[in-house]
């Protein structure tokens, strides 16, 4: 084919293209004789989660539904509308972008429209009060779209376009790597997982001039609280009311009431609770770490963090999916954060006075070209704008556990294997910020499962072994050689001896008879070997922070062990 023949074609096409698009389509109900009547605000057209804007290609449900608890529609159409833009081979003419397209989510509700492009309308007549249908975004380059919905109560009363019935979103400028992955409500991992989080601020005077408080000493974050949680579990999240542990995250970046409410839940949807410590007074870019167990069932990971002084903003993700779509763990994710809104405040600069907002609002974006001239944001573009702190994920280790699921034969078997594994797993382990954070929970724990070994003598009773330590060494050509040790303990009247707890003041003084000293051990260490990567700057960060909650070797301190175990790799 020509070029020329292949030009006219295209040309024609667009052509086609174009008066299909153009011809504003007829979304009146069938059998309709009336026009539309103006939109009374009954019914709604809205994003689920309360996005005012998009990813390109992420899929979203969009939602028409009643305002007033009692209206009820039978008919309806959901359109998807792309801006329209000056054709770049015929300037004197528009053409409109892609809007993604519309599907239905349920198709006995809802179907393709056969009158119009990208939309979806009713399946069957029957009353209702709300329904959802799904919108892929399109790609990143097609600029706003514009969602549509016609409601008709019935052929004659019927309403379409307005305020409440039309949203125009546009795309979402900040970087792919701020997308978090879709719900995996299948997560089929045995393995639990550990992780290390990480939070790095970057709100700053070089970063974020404009209205920056004054005193320097001023800005602080707040503690990074969050969990590990289950998919039913929301802590918060876009588009719902906050708790009232988040709006005093957000409005004086005091996190003890949130702690309290996850705490709440320890055990009943949440996992580990995550607490990394929150700095001020000039060192907000110091990196904070904290770690956290994720499984099966609690796979979903959601942090917040307060930033002073702000009305009622915080950083944070909701329901980050770990158990990825092959059924595999997240190995690591940096993403960038910018504010949310809490709704619980309307102030629009970070030193306005408090302005409660009665009733509460749905947790939102900070609103980022707000017009108002006091916003620290005021007509700024989203691209334009700096991450307020960056979140890092990484998947430190798995421990291998054994399904629920087993054949009759393995039964009895692995039933026993996996309640061994179990039990180290819930005695205490120390490098759990839960842990660390609480010695309440700490000391009950010591009482109940860090009760005898059942395997252990009952001259010399002893906790479970704990958990082996990472392979620790010295990393090079991507490699550690090292070893990795872990440890158990005496227990004389209960009590474990040579347990290293920071918060004891007087460690209860318990002699371990030299029999059992002699007879059992309660340290040992293996030869490992890992990959691990050279360029880790913040090595230090960590380890000074694990210092507090890593077991002492009874009789050895600290840096005594650590001391060892380098002499040990470079022999
Ligand atoms: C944080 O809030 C709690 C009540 O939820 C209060 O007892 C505590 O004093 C507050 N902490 C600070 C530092 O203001």
């Amino acid at each position: 084919m020509s070029a020329f023949i292949k030009y006219v074609l295209i040309l024609l096409l667009f052509d086609i293209v174009k008066s299909v698009l153009s011809f504003r389509c007829d979304r009146r109900p069938y059998g309709s004789t009336t026009t539309s009547s103006p939109a009374d605000g009954r019914f709604k057209l809205q994003i689920v989660g309360g996005y005012d804007s998009y990813m390109p290609e992420q899929l979203y449900s969009v939602q028409i539904t009643e305002t007033d608890g009692q209206s009820r529609f039978t008919g309806f159409m959901v359109s998807a509308e792309g801006d329209l833009k000056q054709d770049p081979r015929n300037p004197r003419r528009m053409i409109q972008q892609y809007p993604g397209e519309i599907r239905p989510q349920n198709p006995s509700t809802a179907k393709f429209s056969d009158r119009c492009l990208y939309s979806v309308e009713q399946a069957v007549n029957s009353f209702k009060s709300t329904v959802e249908v799904y919108w892929q975004a399109p790609s990143s380059g097609n600029g706003c779209v514009t969602l549509r919905a016609m409601v008709a109560e019935n052929e004659n009363m019927w309403f379409e376009d307005g305020g409440p019935l039309t949203l125009k979103v546009c795309e979402d400028m900040r970087q792919p790597d701020d997308v978090t992955p879709q719900l995996n409500y299948e997560c089929q991992i045995c393995d639990e997982a550990k992780y290390e989080i990480s939070f790095t601020g970057i709100w700053s005077r070089n970063t974020h001039p404009r209205y920056f408080p004054e005193n320097d000493w001023v800005p602080r974050y707040s503690d990074l609280v969050g969990a590990s949680h289950t998919g039913d579990l929301i802590i918060w999240a876009p588009g719902t009311e906050a708790t009232e542990g988040l709006q005093q995250l957000a409005e004086h970046a005091n996190s003890s009431k949130l702690e309290t409410e996850i705490l709440e839940k320890v055990g009943d949807g949440i996992r580990t609770l995550i607490k990394g410590k929150g700095h001020g007074n000039l060192k907000m870019n110091i990196p904070t770490y904290a770690f956290f167990r994720a499984n099966k069932d609690h796979h979903l990971v959601s942090v917040a963090i307060g930033f002073s002084p702000s009305p009622d903003w915080f950083l944070g993700v909701a329901r980050f999916e770990l158990c990825q779509q092959d059924n595999t763990w997240l190995q690591e994710r940096e993403l960038n954060l910018f504010p949310w809104d809490a709704g619980t405040d309307s102030g629009v600069t970070y030193e306005s006075p408090n302005i409660q907002t009665f009733p509460k609002d749905a947790v939102t974006r900070v609103q980022t070209s707000s017009y108002d001239k006091n916003s620290p944001f005021f007509e700024m573009d989203m691209k334009d704008l700096h991450p307020f702190g960056r979140l890092g994920l990484k998947l430190i280790r798995t421990y291998h556990r054994e399904c629920e699921e087993t054949t009759e034969s393995e039964e009895g078997e692995t039933t026993e294997k996996a309640e061994k594994e179990e039990v180290p797993d819930e005695s205490g382990e120390p490098e759990e910020p839960s842990r660390y954070q609480y010695p309440e929970l700490a000391s009950s724990d010591n009482g109940g499962s860090l009760g005898p070994d059942p395997e252990s003598s009952d001259d010399c009773p002893m906790t479970p072994w704990q958990d082996w330590s990472n392979c620790e060494g010295i990393c090079e050509d991507g490699k550690i050689v090292g070893i990795k040790w872990r440890e158990r303990y005496h227990l004389v009247d209960g009590i474990p001896v040579g347990k290293y707890d920071p918060n004891a003041k007087h460690l209860p003084k318990k002699e371990v008879s030299k029999y059992c000293e002699e007879t059992f051990e309660h340290f040992e260490e293996l030869p490992c070997k890992e990959d691990c990567s050279e360029t880790k700057e913040e090595n230090d960060e960590i380890t000074a922070e694990q210092r507090f909650m890593a077991p002492v070797i009874p009789g050895h301190t600290w840096s005594k062990k650590r001391a060892l175990i380098k002499t040990v790799n470079k022999n």
